[in-house]
This record gives structure tokens, C-alpha cells and sequence, in this order.
């Protein structure tokens, strides 16, 4: 049995990066559209009972669901044993409540519609916020990648002297985590979300690290509300130093750019979305919770 790997176009270093540690075949296939907007694809191969693992960049999700669930329809009809699904963000998971009555509840949709089409999934650092766990939305095995260690690591190689900055309370224990692993001193900032590009932020505690390096560390960076309101206190405050670490970095619209004009010094993601800030990289990660992933399928046959 062996193990097959289709990467979705735009993601090519990190589905290199992927197929090395999981000793997968990197398969070509053929993904277009036709003039009137439907998806065409093609994976000309014969899977005889071969694991087939999905690679995706689910960032701008709408676009890339039809071709994602037909690769996976196809993928099975061909002889896949089992289809997994490594989406190294995971896109509508901060869709987890009703916020206002008769909104969508985005997140349990697009769950059931992953776990129709494939029986595992790989991601990193999902947004878990008032899920504790994808098994309360997702119906197939899951295996989380935690970024904590590998930004902890870039911390210490980059910074002297740190001072980590969360953006609100959820961001405590995964601030105290990396900061845990850095030896670095932390807080965490109140944020009020005002619109979908506009934050209020407040920052308590800041005069007690005095000429430190602050490090302001978030799982998601989208618009970049929250890390500029964060660069704007910190500058205020007289800081020299602010680098901003995101775990996913999505940058709508013109975000990364207004974030170095803010003030950032240095923005820095991993690879779980390509993008010219990735400076950490998760294939090893990824591809070691794969290889877990599909242990523990093997294991309850
Ligand atoms: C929210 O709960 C997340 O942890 C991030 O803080 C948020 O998604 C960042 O969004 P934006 O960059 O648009 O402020």
C-alpha cells in the first residue's frame, strides 16, 4: 500500500516539503475551469487500494470547495482506500455561534461537508474558541498540529529579549505556552471587535517591561484590525521593537502592507498559507501528524 499525494496548485514547497516526510508520492493532476465557471479536473491514475492525501490552502475557502469535494469523489472512484485531507488552515472555524438571530452557523456547515467527502483531517492550530474540539463539528478522525513550539523557537532565535503580547483573553494559555518555551515574559491585551476591520484595544501592564522586544502573537491575521490596534498601543507606549508572529496568515485585501505601515516592524507566519511573511515551516509537523492520523485508521480496521 502506498501512500499518494495531491496538492492543490499554489502550495508547491510545503506539498514538497510534505511528500519527503511522509515518503508520499507527489501525484499530478489537472485542475481548470470551464469558460462558463464549472470545475474540470482530472487525476489520471489508478489508486488500487492506496491511501490518496489531499493537500489545500483553504484560504478564500468559497472558491476552492466544489473543486476540493469532486478531487475527493474522484480520488475514491478511482481506487482509494481511504482520502485524507490535510488543510493546513482550516477555513470557517471562526463561524461558532449565532452572533445575531438567523445568522449561518458556518462553521457545522462546512464541517459536515468536509466529513461527507473525506475520512481524516490534518490541520494547524484550528480556531478553537468556543469549540473545545473539531469532534463536536467534524464526524471524521482529526490530528491538530500545535505551532506553539516551532514560534517559540523562532522567538528565541530571533529576539533578545522578548515581551509576548496576546490580543485578548483566549490568547492566555497559548501566549503562556510559547512564552513557557521561550523563557519569555507575557500579556495579554482586551480587545473589543467593533467590525470586521475595526478592534478596540487596551494593553495594561506594558510599564513594567521597559525596553523590551514585544513580540504580539495571534493564531489568525485577516484583516489586521487586532495587530495594528496592538502596534498602535505599543508605539504609543514607546516601544522600540514590535514584531508581529501569526500562526495563519490570511491578509485581506491590502492588510499586510497597512500592518508595516502601522508600525510592525517585522511580520512573520508560518506556511500554512503562502505568503511572502512564512518564515516557519510546518511540512515535518504536518506530515508527522499524518503519518499518526493514518496509523490510528489502520489500527481500528
Ligand atoms: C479572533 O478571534 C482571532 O483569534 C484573531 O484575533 C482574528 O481573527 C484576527 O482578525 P483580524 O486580523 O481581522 O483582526
Amino acid at each position: 500500500m502506498a501512500l499518494r499525494l495531491f496538492s492543490f496548485p499554489g502550495i508547491e514547497r510545503l506539498a514538497e516539503g510534505i511528500s519527503r516526510g511522509l515518503g508520499a508520492k507527489l501525484e499530478p493532476w489537472t485542475l481548470r475551469r470551464f469558460p462558463d465557471g464549472e470545475t474540470y479536473l482530472r487525476a489520471d491514475v489508478s489508486l488500487a487500494a492506496d491511501d490518496a492525501i489531499v493537500l489545500a490552502n483553504l484560504r478564500d475557502p468559497d472558491e476552492k470547495l466544489a473543486p476540493l469535494l469532486f478531487l475527493a469523489a474522484t480520488l475514491r472512484e478511482l481506487g482509494a482506500k481511504r482520502v485524507l485531507l490535510i488543510a493546513p488552515y482550516l477555513a470557517y472555524m471562526r463561524q461558532d455561534i449565532r452572533f445575531n438571530p438567523g445568522e449561518g452557523l458556518t462553521s457545522r456547515y462546512f464541517a459536515r461537508l468536509l466529513s461527507g467527502y473525506f475520512d481524516g483531517l490534518v490541520t494547524v492550530d484550528p480556531h478553537l474558541h468556543r469549540y473545545h474540539s473539531l469532534d463536536e463539528i467534524y464526524s471524521i478522525p482529526s490530528r491538530l498540529c500545535h505551532a506553539a513550539p516551532e514560534l517559540a523557537e523562532w522567538i528565541r532565535d530571533n529576539v533578545t529579549a522578548p515581551l509576548l503580547i496576546g490580543p485578548d483573553a483566549e490568547s492566555l494559555q497559548w501566549v503562556r505556552e510559547v512564552g513557557a518555551a521561550c523563557e519569555a515574559p507575557f500579556l495579554t491585551a482586551e480587545k473589543r471587535r467593533l467590525g470586521d476591520r475595526e478592534v478596540e484595544i487596551e494593553i495594561s501592564g506594558l510599564d513594567r517591561f521597559p525596553g523590551r522586544q514585544i513580540v504580539v502573537i495571534d493564531d489568525i491575521i485577516s484583516s489586521a484590525a487586532t495587530m495594528r490596534g496592538i502596534v498602535a498601543k505599543i508605539r504609543a507606549a514607546g516601544f522600540a521593537e514590535v514584531r508581529c508572529l501569526g500562526v495563519h496568515g490570511l491578509f485581506a485585501g491590502d492588510a499586510y502592507r497597512e500592518l508595516l505601515a502601522a508600525g510592525a516592524d517585522q511580520v512573520v507566519t508560518t506556511n500554512t498559507i503562502p505568503h511572502v511573511s512564512n518564515q516557519i515551516d510546518l511540512s515535518a509537523l504536518l506530515a508527522t501528524r499524518t503519518r499518526d492520523l493514518l496509523a490510528d485508521l489502520e489500527a481500528r480496521q
